[in-house]
């Protein structure tokens, strides 16, 4: 029998596992996660070899070092339910069963991601999760996922932000601390909802392997999903982070000057940087593009303000990220496909705009370039440079202290 000092032990002990789990999913995603979804490039064509070798190479090819954490199998995982509901991965493609190979990827160092929908199937047409969603969130703590993707396909009229609350507090029943993702698309508006319920929404259709060309529903151009995720900055932050899709950055459509221009921009608005290629063969531009520390120094900002539009000059913008320790990402947009932008920049004529932390009145600014990776000058001279078409030029300014 439980005496009444006892009984008070076990009530406070669940009281202090209860607060310490609230706090531990709610300090997840402190700044946007980075990782490797499977989607972008092979689509339903995912195994237990394929995600191992991903997870071996991203240890070998250093994206782990940089921060690229979590191994995401996309849809097309799972096949069916067992007589009791049960979700059953596909014994052809995982034959070691689901976790096994998040044990292999945790072995590694590196986190473990997986993905259901709220609706009765996936988009794939694999059983949804619709009322089972606290029997399957039990199942992938079980096998130690550690992100969840979670889409919006044959959702059958649901109620949006009660079908995110629902899978959001079947995760949290778990124990385990998982990395909500919600992806609706945009639909309904989840920057208004999403905060508490998920770490990360998506706020966009598709993206697809084009830089500015739109080819279909739910089939974004790099520069359109910048134009629809652009003013949504206030919804952003630690724990928070508005989604533009995963990376196209080594799928071979882009061009070399495109994939920086898609990678910085995406540091710019402090997206989540889950890369969508193969990365067990990268070429070197593609491995330097998605392993450039410096650039994904912005992205990680531990501020985690989204970064904004300063200027815009018919193609040419200029955006602005308010970093830690009042630094600032200066990121100078050509949009034009076929000319370059001739740049004589004069620092103090522009100022800083809507960053309260900096003031090039003040203060002289190093400038550093985040590509050239080398300190280019100060801001009490003018920045004289040629963006090329759709490129752009990053920089990283810090107060010289006198
Ligand atoms: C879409 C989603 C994609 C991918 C796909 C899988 O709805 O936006 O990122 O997950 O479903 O079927």
């Amino acid at each position: 029998m439980i005496s009444r000092k006892n009984g008070l032990a076990v009530l406070v002990m669940v009281f202090v596992r209860i607060v310490a789990f609230s706090q531990s999913t709610d300090t997840l995603a402190g700044t946007p996660p980075m990782g490797w979804n499977s989607w972008n490039k092979f689509g339903c064509n995912v195994s237990e070899t394929l995600i191992k070798e991903i997870a071996d190479a991203m240890v070998s090819n250093k994206m782990k070092e940089v921060g690229y954490e979590y191994i995401v199998i996309d849809d097309c995982w799972q096949i069916g339910r067992d007589k009791d509901g049960n979700i059953i991965p596909d014994p052809k493609l995982f034959p070691s069963g689901i976790k096994a190979l998040g044990d292999y990827i945790h072995s590694k160092g590196l986190k473990f991601g997986i993905y259901s929908c709220a609706g009765s199937q996936t988009c794939q047409k694999r059983p949804g999760s619709k009322g089972y969603q606290f029997q399957d969130a039990r199942a992938y703590a079980s096998w130690g996922v550690d992100f969840l993707k979670y889409d919006w396909c044959y959702n059958d009229g649901q109620n949006a932000k009660a079908a995110y609350l629902t899978m959001g507090e079947a995760l949290k029943a778990t124990g385990r601390p998982i990395v909500f993702s919600i992806c609706e698309w945009g639909t309904n508006k989840p920057w208004e909802w999403g905060k508490g319920i998920g770490h990360l929404w998506r706020t966009t259709e598709d993206i697809v392997n084009s830089f500015d060309g739109d080819i279909y529903w739910g089939g974004l151009s790099v520069l359109s999903i910048i134009d629809l995720q652009a003013n949504l900055y206030k919804y952003a932050g630690p724990g928070h982070w508005n989604d533009p899709d995963m990376l196209e950055v080594g799928n071979s459509i882009l061009n070399y000057t495109q994939s920086k221009t898609h990678f910085s921009m995406w540091a710019m608005m402090a997206a989540p940087l889950m890369a969508g290629n193969d990365i067990r063969k990268m070429d070197k531009p593609t491995a330097e593009i998605l392993t450039n520390n410096e650039v994904i120094a912005v992205d990680q900002d531990e501020l985690g303000i989204q970064g904004r539009r300063f200027w815009v000059f018919g193609k040419h913008e200029i955006w602005l990220k308010e970093l830690k320790n009042g630094e600032v990402a200066i990121c100078f947009l050509n949009r034009d496909a076929n000319n370059a932008w001739k740049l004589d920049y004069d620092w103090k004529h522009y100022g800083l705009g809507f960053i309260t932390n900096a003031n090039l009145d003040k203060n002289i600014y190093k400038v550093r370039d985040l590509w050239l990776h080398k300190d280019i000058g100060n801001t009490s001279v003018n920045l004289v440079t040629e963006i090329p078409p759709q490129g752009i030029s990053m920089m990283r300014l810090s107060a010289i202290k006198n």
